[in-house]
């Protein structure tokens, strides 16, 4: 898939950089040419040795080396290649980052290139949720670099939290969705994609919610986008990144959901992957509800939530032209599917089993129906990111426009 492309790594210092060897491994094994440029730290975790034998390439560090310079200035450095990938990123070269500073080779690439940049941040979990940090990758973000993760995580400094790199595997993923050879069958057309659970309160400081991970509505979005769609992923509050390439707009509740869902206005495709609270509180405590000893607890009157997925698919001439529903069922899973598809008035349901036994929630897996007015599709077993993919390849099929792939079929 990335055959003929150059990919500038960047490693930086950090107890990650050793899976910056096996993102080595996880690029070229697809086809691309890999060089690296290794900072000071960095040399400290992984040695340019290995990085050489691994790109079979040079390793470059120093900005002043006068071989480098004659050979590659580091102009040409940051230039001669298609993606400039940071990983694994530090809290310090991001803040350099940000500030547009020049002051090692790796920044001095970073600041003069004109190709796209993508990073992975690793560090501590405080280091990560520090203002200054956030600051910084509000700064890069807005200057259209992509981020990949961090993930949630054990790290090495036995602290729990987000910080941790993601897996090469995730970051060559990402490399090729941003490199592969444009096929994009879902050019012009517009997505609005749901996902992860609502937080409904119930006084400031206590919710109602779930444990939606969002990990499939945010790999349905990246596809519809890989695919060419213009798309908008209306989030609730989740512990996984925001996808490059789209729009995430970031909700609590199912009404501010709604809301955002409405907000893009005319749309061709809408996607429900969300779990959405099916109540809310009905008059949610403006303060802090107390307990009062020896009195009851208090009750909590419920009322029903809005229903995006029956909202959009409503008939009418603001419709999208394909509404497609989930069904999360524990029981008579295909059954109970094709009749949610017609309460709900959508065209499709994807059907998942989340019985506990098969770890759908929250895991990286998961077994689907697709269920149409023309019948059922029983989909294998699959990993998230290939449901999505096979689901934006038939919604791309529904347009008449097939992926080449699939029109080969
Ligand atoms: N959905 C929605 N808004 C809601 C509730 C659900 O958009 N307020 C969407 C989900 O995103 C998903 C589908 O509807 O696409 C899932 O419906 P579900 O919650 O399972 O439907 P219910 O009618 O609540 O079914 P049941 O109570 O049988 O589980």
């Amino acid at each position: 898939m990335l055959k003929g492309k150059r990919i500038l790594l960047i490693v930086a210092g950090g107890i990650a950089a050793f899976k910056a060897l096996e993102l080595v491994r996880r690029l070229r094994e697809r086809g691309a040419s890999v060089r690296c440029v290794l900072t000071e730290a960095g040399a400290r975790f992984v040695t340019p040795l290995s990085l050489q034998a691994l790109t079979e390439d040079r390793v470059y560090s120093d900005m002043f080396s006068l071989t480098d310079e004659s050979e590659m200035g580091h102009i040409q450095l940051s230039r001669d290649a298609d993606l400039l990938v940071v990983a694994p990123a530090t809290a310090n070269i991001l803040a350099r980052m940000a500030a547009g500073l020049a002051d090692d080779l790796a920044a001095t690439v970073l600041l003069a290139t004109d190709k796209p940049v993508l990073v992975a941040p690793a560090m501590n979990v405080r280091m990560w949720t520090h203002a200054a940090t956030a600051a910084n990758v509000e700064t890069l973000k807005k200057r259209g670099i992509y981020f990949i993760g961090p993930n949630d995580g054990a790290m090495a400094c036995n602290e729990f939290g987000p910080g941790r790199m993601s897996e090469a595997e995730e970051i060559a993923a990402v490399v090729e969705r941003m490199l592969a050879p444009a096929e994009q069958p879902l050019a012009g057309k517009r997505a609005v994609v749901t996902s992860g659970p609502t937080r409904e309160a119930i006084d400031p400081v206590r919710y109602i919610s779930n444990h939606s991970s969002g990990k499939q509505g945010h790999a349905i979005a990246s596809a519809l986008a890989a695919l060419g769609a213009e798309v908008t992923l209306v989030s609730g509050p989740v512990a996984i990144a925001d996808p490059p390439g789209l729009t995430t707009v970031h909700v609590d509740s199912a009404d501010q959901m709604l809301a955002a869902c409405l907000e893009p206005g005319r749309i061709d495709i809408a996607v429900c992957a969300a779990a959405v609270a099916d109540w809310k509180a009905a008059k949610p405590a403006t303060a802090k509800i107390k307990k009062k000893a020896g009195a009851a607890p208090p009750s909590l009157e419920l009322t029903p939530n809005p229903d995006i997925l029956a909202t959009l698919s409503k008939a009418g001439p603001e419709r999208p032209a394909l509404v497609v529903g989930f069904a999360a069922e524990t029981e008579n899973l295909v059954a109970n599917a094709i009749d949610k598809r017609k309460r709900k008035g959508c065209d499709w349901i994807v059907a998942n089993d989340v019985s506990p036994a098969t770890g759908t929630f929250g895991g990286e897996r998961n077994t689907v129906h697709l269920i149409s007015a023309t019948g059922v599709e029983d989909w294998p077993t699959l990993a998230k990111g290939d449901v999505a993919m096979r689901l934006a390849g038939r919604i791309a099929l529904h347009f008449g426009r097939p992926k080449r792939a699939e029109a080969a079929e």
